[in-house]
């Protein structure tokens, strides 16, 4: 296991040397082993500043930070904070136990009990309240309850009620029957998928020539019978040897044996295990990636369940030239779904995730997520508050670090991050520079080597010749002398 892993650090290496980026492709970097890309989480600076509240004393306090010191400067953090909510999975929903969980849970209690108040206070969960245009009604400045959640930006309430966005939301999924996908396309897309990675293939193979004349050219001195001194049959032995090595068969029907084609050969296979490692990696990225993307699914005419209260997911769906059909919760239309009332079902992406995973048993894995949109217009999804600092405290946190993507504070779900959807970049694109001077370089190599194999074979030919010549002639110069005793 770490033979291959160095040496793939070592390529990674090279390759970054040469200019050319290979860790872009997320699915790459997953295969490769390396860390997962997506946003990078930056601490706040919590000494610094209790998030956008202003604290005089701050130099003074930096090590020795108690919550008694904290409550002093920033009085939000005093009190619990209560939320109010409507079950709206995974924002925001009861569990089996009736606790309260979710995506908008997580990410407030992160902001603001662990980052802005250091964990002095907690968050006050009220019990759930009845969906929702009550709840929203009701809240103005002088109730009770510091934070209403969810709200939808876009929503009718953001025009009377103050919204923050907490997160984005950019994709609608379509959930469907996955028989509504022909295997012909599928088809197609393999084939799309194999004829995509092509730049690699290709590399990986110059690279076996280029390395099978290197071991040709160092083995064919001591080991004519394996790897023949003529071109082009010697020369093709070594590139048998090194494609079936790189990928590692390794039939062992050719092996070098001198000592200088060994240690050329280590180096080889190292080289040649991850960059065909690398290609099939990049196979399965594209694969990945055309079976996701690439397979239409027509929503034309079809009937598409959605919940009443979502924003923007009409206007998209009917957009596609399919019919919205409303429905107040998940499970009708998970109902009207199984009975084929409707076609399919659109939400936003994380709630699709959700939706499938919680009724994972009883869809049977015969339904899945058909297409992916993107959404129309800008939105997200966020929280109502009339308290300005839990606003500040919030809004220091989305500023910064850019909460809208947050990702990885749920332990059930993440948030969809801009590069789970972002375009493969393969390791060679034809058009890269440093794809191109790799095979360049690789085939004026390998043409070198066996031009210099070739001569160095015809001296050893020559010098045999004149040697041979040169028995000859004094063995006829023998035969002469002994002609001339004779006479
Ligand atoms: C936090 O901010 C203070 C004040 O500017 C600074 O001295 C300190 O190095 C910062 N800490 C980190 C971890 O950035
Ligand atoms: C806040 O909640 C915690 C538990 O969640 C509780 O122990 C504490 O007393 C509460 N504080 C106030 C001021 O209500
Ligand atoms: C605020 O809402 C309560 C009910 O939740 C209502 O009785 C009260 O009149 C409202 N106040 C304002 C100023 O709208
Ligand atoms: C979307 O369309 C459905 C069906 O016409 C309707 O019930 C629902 O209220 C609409 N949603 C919004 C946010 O307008």
């Amino acid at each position: 296991m770490i033979l291959p892993h160095a040496s793939i650090i070592f390529i990674l290496s090279l390759m970054k040397l040469s200019g050319c980026d290979v860790t872009t492709s997320c699915q790459m970097r997953l295969l490769l082993g390396l860390p997962p890309c997506g946003p990078i989480k930056t601490p706040i600076n919590t000494t610094y500043q209790f998030c956008n509240i202003p604290h005089p004393y701050l130099d003074d306090v930096k090590e020795t930070m108690t919550c008694e010191l904290l409550k002093k400067y920033n009085p939000t953090c005093n009190s619990n904070f209560s939320i109010a909510y409507s079950n709206a999975p995974p924002y925001i929903y009861k569990d089996a136990n009736g606790n309260a969980h979710g995506m908008l849970i997580n990410v407030l209690r992160e902001i603001l009990i662990t980052r802005c108040c250091l964990s002095c206070n907690d968050l006050h969960i009220l019990p759930e309240k009845e969906y929702t245009n009550k709840l929203i009604n009701q809240f103005n400045k002088s109730t009770r309850d510091d934070i209403v959640a969810p709200i939808y930006s876009n929503s009718i309430a953001t025009y009377r009620l103050p919204y923050t966005g907490l997160l984005k939301l950019t994709k609608i999924s379509i959930i469907g029957e996955k028989s509504e996908l022909s295997s012909e396309n599928l088809m197609a897309h393999l084939i799309e998928s194999v004829i995509f990675t092509w730049p690699l293939l290709l590399v990986a193979l110059t690279l076996a020539i280029c390395a099978g004349s290197v071991i040709w050219l160092l083995d064919t001195w001591v080991n004519k019978g394996q790897f023949p001194r003529r071109f082009p049959n010697g020369p093709f032995e070594g590139f048998w040897w090194a494609f079936v090595s790189m990928t590692t068969v390794g039939y062992g029907d050719r092996t070098p044996s001198s000592p200088a084609a060994r240690i050329f050969a280590v180096l080889w296979i190292l080289i040649g295990i991850t960059i065909f490692n690398m290609y099939t990696a990049g196979l399965t990225s594209a694969l990945s990636d055309q079976m996701m993307k690439k397979v239409t699914y027509d929503m034309h005419g079809k009937q598409i369940g959605v919940l009443t209260n979502v924003p923007n997911i009409n206007q998209t769906i009917r957009t596609h030239y399919a019919s919205p059909k409303g429905f107040d919760t998940l499970s009708k239309m998970k109902d009207a779904l199984l009975n084929d009332n409707i076609n399919g079902l659109a939400m936003e992406s994380p709630m699709a995730k959700w939706f499938l995973s919680h009724y994972k048993e009883e869809l049977n894995e015969k339904y899945d997520v058909l297409l992916t949109l993107e959404e129309e217009a800008d939105s997200s999804i966020g929280i109502s508050t009339f308290e300005e600092r839990i606003t500040k405290m919030v809004e220091t946190f989305t500023s910064r670090t850019h909460a809208y993507q947050v990702t990885g504070l749920d332990d059930h779900l993440t948030i969809d991050s801009e590069d789970n959807y972002e375009e493969t970049t393969p390791a060679f694109t034809p058009t890269h520079i440093s794809f191109i001077l790799t095979v360049v370089l690789a085939l004026v190599i390998s043409i070198l080597v066996i031009i210099l194999g070739h001569f160095i074979n015809q001296y050893h030919q020559e010098k045999r010749k004149t040697l041979k010549a040169k028995e000859c002639n004094l063995e006829m110069n023998g035969n002469n002398a002994d002609d001339s005793i004779s006479h």
